[in-house]
């Protein structure tokens, strides 16, 4: 009887760690979204989430995620059987000091909080910009420090562009360019940065929409922003931009040989929990649940004042501007074995089982 329990513990183990997909490593380039610690490693960075309540409803200990719980890529690292993927500065100080002896062969996650497709995003916050994160990735491909073989089977999570569009509204710094021009800029950055991963040996690539950025708590921060509603005038320039990434997906297989990419429309999927709320558990998908003032988007979570609402994954965002780990639970499951509607051409479930 207990070696038949020792023999059950040890093949559920396995399960866990042996991944039935032909993927077995992602390699994360974003923002707050997925950022899963990055910013607490860059004693530089002053957007941080490294204190409680952040993390409390999974890890129950802050871990520099910017949320309650997990992050998508930590769903769809569940998903594939592998383990969460460490903040790269986590995992080179671990390689530096010598506790460990290689970078982790379930990929890395480079996504920085604040960071923007446009170098100078957030510059003031100390936050790592997206061509700082490919460079990053850059040096352990041609040191050899991570294994080419894995690069070619790797998924890799593109996900950037809030930032530079929040920051497009503030009232201070007006920016030089109109919208179109702006949408335009940062997609010609997105473009450097596909060409250069796919250089580097990235075959299977996923290029995540923003979210309704416009319906963000947060926005009660900005001067003219409507706080009954979406700021409609933020979720064009959205639109505009989640368009133009959906047709680099759809020019990926003509320019990029061999390659995949989907295209995830995270847009669509978080609007369709605004519309019907209840069919998906949400009890609020306006205020954040954790913060303060209008919307609870003056305020960030766990600052002095904050004020936290009984059940975390009841409410859309979590925080000012981030989703509820409920809500990144929802996306995830959409991603990964969603219709056209969610993802396509495939979704990730596919693009993890082809050879
Ligand atoms: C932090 O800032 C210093 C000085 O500006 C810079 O040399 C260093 O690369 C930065 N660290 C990170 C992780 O960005
Ligand atoms: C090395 O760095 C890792 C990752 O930050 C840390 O957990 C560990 O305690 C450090 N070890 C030493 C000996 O400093
Ligand atoms: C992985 O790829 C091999 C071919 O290399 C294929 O036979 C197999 O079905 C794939 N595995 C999964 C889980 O789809």
């Amino acid at each position: 009887m207990e070696k038949l329990i020792l023999l059950l513990v040890i093949l559920s183990s396995c399960s866990f760690s042996v991944s039935s997909y032909n993927v077995s490593s992602i390699f994360i380039f974003g923002d707050s979204i997925f950022d899963a610690g990055n910013n607490h490693f860059n004693k530089n960075s002053s957007a941080q989430a490294d204190f409680p309540p952040y993390g409390s409803s999974f890890f129950h200990h802050p871990t520099g995620r910017f949320t309650n719980g997990r992050t998508v890529a930590d769903f769809i690292s569940q998903f594939l059987g592998i383990e969460f993927q460490k903040p790269f500065l986590e995992a080179q100080l671990a390689v530096l000091n010598g506790s460990r002896k290689d970078y982790p062969s379930n990929g890395i996650n480079f996504a920085s909080a604040g960071s923007g497709v446009l170098q100078a995003t957030d510059k003031d916050l100390g936050v790592i910009s997206i061509q700082q994160q490919l460079r990053q990735f850059q040096t352990l491909v041609q040191q050899d420090l991570i294994d080419k073989n894995l690069v070619q089977k790797s998924l890799f999570f593109v996900e950037s562009g809030s930032n530079d569009i929040f920051n497009y509204f503030l009232p201070y710094g007006t920016p030089t360019l109109d919208p179109d021009a702006y949408v335009q800029a940062m997609l010609a950055e997105v473009v450097n940065l596909i060409d250069q991963i796919y250089e580097l040996g990235a075959r299977r690539i996923a290029l995540f929409s923003l979210g309704p950025v416009g319906c963000i708590p947060a926005r009660a921060i900005l001067p003219g922003a409507p706080v009954d509603k979406c700021f409609g005038k933020m979720n064009l320039m959205v639109k505009k931009y989640n368009k133009g990434l959906e047709s680099l997906v759809k020019d990926m297989p003509m320019k990029y040989l061999g390659a995949v990419g989907v295209f995830g429309a995270v847009y669509d999927i978080v609007q369709s929990f605004r519309a019907i709320p209840a069919r998906y558990r949400f009890s609020d998908v306006a205020n954040a649940c954790c913060g303060g003032g209008t919307l609870g988007g003056l305020l960030q979570c766990g600052r002095e004042g904050y004020k936290i609402c009984p059940n975390p994954n009841t409410f859309l965002f979590w925080d000012y501007f981030h989703p509820s780990e409920h809500t990144y639970k929802l996306i995830s499951k959409g991603l990964w074995g969603g219709k056209n509607s969610r993802i396509r051409p495939v979704n990730l479930k596919t693009l993890a089982s082809t050879p």
